[in-house]
């Protein structure tokens, strides 16, 4: 069978592309570890530069191999999937589209003209000293990178004073959306959305749920802002990870990542539908029915684990999770004397649970219990 070029490797999509009988090469920036590479059919190492230039060559490097279809995993990979689909003549993101959603910037700056409801920009380009930035976008405020993703860098100031007097190139600062989190996860096929399903974020950045309850008015006003955004940036195709306020006036447009979520959103899904999302992705890309059934059959809801930096004096209670009802899966990678650094992005963890309840209330209740059998402390 003709494989599957991922760009960025995560093992949920090699299991999947397995599972599918499709060989995998792997464009990647450091050479896989052995266990990796022994399950791929080629890897190519190369940076992840957004500009379209180096991709002609890698392209060249890929065609021996005549790949069916290209994937974006990480965040950084989608402008190169958008330059590799191009030059291979598979279907992928625009190159265009990849540049929206990949720059914060150029994201809000599509959704403001497409008429979404997001937060106001300042950018470093504007030229907005730090008191004229308070002025125009108030207290709290948000500053952060405009390429990057997991929440790395992005600060809530609440003080003036901690505004800098003039943003670092590249940076932004945004009005804060004062509103409930939440994501709403799609596939989308020839410009179409074709499957659909949201997210709880039960505590932000630690602990979401699938599909997230909402009322029917909620859900459809959620849907229709995911999908506007969805349109104005011109995401044509793949999966969608999109993230929304909800607040009293409506929902707000927060950001969305042309690419399959991180924080074990894939593995929710499955539980959550009976139905493996990679497995979806790769058949989407391939141009065959996505197989993901509209509706869950139960629910799912998953806890990230991070103690704070520090060595690891404490780590117990995995087995005691294990037991508890509904729990799917109990992660727990360290263990007394480990060193463990500040958690700067979403994407830092030492362990997870995820657990499935037939309701929303069930699998949160068990998500509780199940996590307060898992102790990590560190001192300092
Ligand atoms: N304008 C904003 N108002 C309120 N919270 C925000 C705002 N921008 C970012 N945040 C918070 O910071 C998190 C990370 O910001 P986001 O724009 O999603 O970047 P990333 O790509 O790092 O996920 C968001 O999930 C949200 O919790
Ligand atoms: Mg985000």
């Amino acid at each position: 069978m003709r494989p599957v070029v991922t760009v960025g490797l995560r093992p949920g999509a090699l299991d999947a592309a397995e599972r599918l009988g499709r060989p995998v090469v792997a464009v990647v920036e450091k050479a896989p570890g052995p266990k990796a590479a022994a399950r791929l059919a080629d890897a190519v190492v190369t940076p992840f530069t957004p500009e379209p230039e180096p991709w002609a060559a890698v392209a060249d490097a890929l065609r021996r191999h005549d790949p069916a279809a290209v994937v974006p995993l990480p965040e950084r990979s989608v402008p190169p999937v958008a330059h590799l689909a191009g030059h291979l003549g598979l279907g992928g993101l625009a190159a265009e589209a990849a540049r929206r959603c990949s720059d914060k910037r150029a994201m809000k700056r599509a959704a403001r003209a497409a008429g979404i409801p997001c937060a106001d920009v300042v950018e470093a380009e504007d030229g907005l000293s730090g008191a004229e930035i308070v002025e125009r976008l108030g207290l709290p405020l948000v500053l952060k990178s405009a390429v990057g993703s997991g929440s790395r860098g992005t600060q809530v100031v609440r003080d003036a004073a901690e505004v800098p007097d003039t943003l670092p190139p590249g940076w932004m600062a945004e009005s804060f959306v004062d509103g409930v989190e939440m994501s709403v996860e799609s596939l989308v096929v020839d410009g179409e959305t074709v499957w659909t399903s949201p997210t709880q974020y039960l505590e932000p950045a630690w602990s979401s749920l699938v599909p997230a309850p909402l009322s029917d008015a909620d859900r459809e006003a959620v849907w229709e802002l995911a999908e506007a955004a969805r349109v104005a940036l011109g995401v044509s195709v793949g999966m969608t990870h999109c993230e929304v306020f909800l607040t009293p006036s409506g929902p707000v447009f927060g950001e969305l990542a042309a690419r399959p979520p991180g924080g074990h959103l894939m593995p929710l899904i499955r539980h959550a539908y009976g139905a493996d999302p990679w497995e979806a992705v790769f058949r989407v890309a391939l141009g065959e029915p996505h197989g993901m059934p509209a509706e869950a059959v139960q629910v799912a809801a998953v806890r990230l684990l991070h103690p704070g930096p520090g060595t690891v004096t404490v780590a117990e209670g995995a087995d005691a999770a294990r037991a508890m009802p509904g729990v799917e899966a109990v992660a727990l990678r360290v263990g007394p004397g480990d060193r463990v650094g500040p958690r700067e992005g979403t994407g830092q963890e030492v362990g997870h649970v995820l657990v499935t309840g037939a309701t929303a209330p069930e699998a949160e209740a068990r998500l509780a219990n199940a996590s307060a059998r898992l102790r990590v402390d560190v001192g300092r």
